[in-house]
């Protein structure tokens, strides 16, 4: 059984410390964070991480994020941290930041699924901090869903999805960002970004450090490729529902091929811009925002896509966004969203 204890109007002392003892006893704990709510487990109870794996669905290539309270907590995870991986923690942590790091061998191997690495990363959401500071608990978690679905950051989606599969599940309100956190490596003193997110590019680059995209942020992998992160290589927030993603810089170009997709199909369902809405006729509208407030959209887009299956439709229309800023992680989640299959005009 599944109990859902509200912290939306403050923090509540006797759930806090259930929710702690939980952990402390192996349960897992669906919690906020400021990007999406994550199933926490202690990650060095062994069998608590496994169980993360058995309510995802979740495949044992895949290694989970471990969340900390503080700096200290860091170093007692990993087993070295050079000058620019400090710098850079210094700057963002806590924030929607997850730093890839030499493990220490105490981390149990499931965690990292036999990586040399754990990612570590510190949320500044207070009820996670709350959480992870008064337990003293490292929190194995990846992201609340059922592994393939769009990340939860709802908590009606999340209870619908996960009840009977974990333990606690504290509500906190909907995610301020949306997007799960930007993943990094420190590379040949250069920053490489493994998974886009709400910490951009150009917020490396303003804080003076060397940034890298890696090549498959936009692309699929190819069967045997090599990847830094094994994330990359799964499916991510496809609704079954037969998906096509549409952008162009030029708005025109891209209202007139989606028109001309209508024309081939009969039931649809667009997400789209908000002040597209009334330009489309005969299709299930689900705005995502506005297409002048990425961080509007970047906010929407997961529980968007989760809507489309509910709504019997043949085909589902995405709107692009432009890749600069918070439309470089918009566009990887619509990417993969569509299975790649997009135009670009
Ligand atoms: O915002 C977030 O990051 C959320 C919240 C709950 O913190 N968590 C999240 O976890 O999105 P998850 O498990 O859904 O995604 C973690 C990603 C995966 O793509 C995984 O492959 C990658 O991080 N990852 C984890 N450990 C790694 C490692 N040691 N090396 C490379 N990639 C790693
Ligand atoms: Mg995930």
């Amino acid at each position: 059984m599944t109990t859902l204890f509200d912290f939306k109007n403050g923090i509540i002392d006797e759930e806090l410390l259930q929710c702690i003892n939980g952990l402390k006893c192996g349960k897992l704990v669906v919690f906020p964070t400021e990007t999406v709510y994550g199933i926490g487990a202690n990650s060095m109870d062994k069998v608590a991480v496994d169980n993360i794996f058995k309510a995802k669905g979740r495949a044992h290539d895949n290694p989970l994020i471990v969340h900390v309270s503080d700096k200290e907590m860091i170093y007692s995870l990993v087993s070295n941290i050079n000058e620019i991986e400090e710098k850079i923690i210094d700057i963002f942590c806590p924030g929607p930041l997850t730093i890839i790091l030499p493990k220490k061998d105490h981390i149990p191997d499931n965690v990292t699924c036999g990586l040399s690495t754990v990612g570590i990363r510190m949320p500044s959401n207070n009820i996670a901090h709350i959480l992870i500071q008064k337990s003293g608990i490292a929190i194995a978690a990846p992201s609340a869903n059922i592994s393939g679905k769009p990340s939860g950051t709802n908590i009606e989606d999340i209870y619908s999805e996960l009840q009977d599969k974990v333990d606690y599940i504290i509500d906190g309100g909907v995610c301020d960002i949306g997007l799960e956190s930007t993943v990094i490596k420190v590379i040949d003193n250069k920053v490489k970004i493994l998974r886009p997110g709400k910490i951009s590019p150009q917020d490396f680059i303003n804080n003076g450090f060397e940034v890298q995209l890696d090549e498959h942020i936009f692309e699929s992998v190819k069967n045997n490729e090599i990847v830094e992160s094994p994330g990359m290589k799964h499916k991510h927030y496809a609704p079954s529902t037969n998906t096509i993603m549409v952008y162009s810089k030029n708005e025109e170009k891209q209202i007139n091929k989606i028109k001309e997709i209508l024309k081939t199909n009969k039931r649809v369902c667009i997400i789209g811009y908000e002040e597209h809405f009334n330009i489309f006729k005969n299709v299930e509208y689900i705005s995502m925002g506005s297409k002048y407030n990425l961080t509007q959209i970047s906010k929407n887009i997961f529980s968007a896509l989760r809507r489309v299956d509910k709504l019997n439709v043949d085909i589902c229309i995405l709107e692009g966004v432009e890749k600069e800023g918070l439309g470089i992680a918009i566009m990887n989640r619509l990417i993969r969203a569509c299975g790649y299959n997009f135009i670009e005009i």
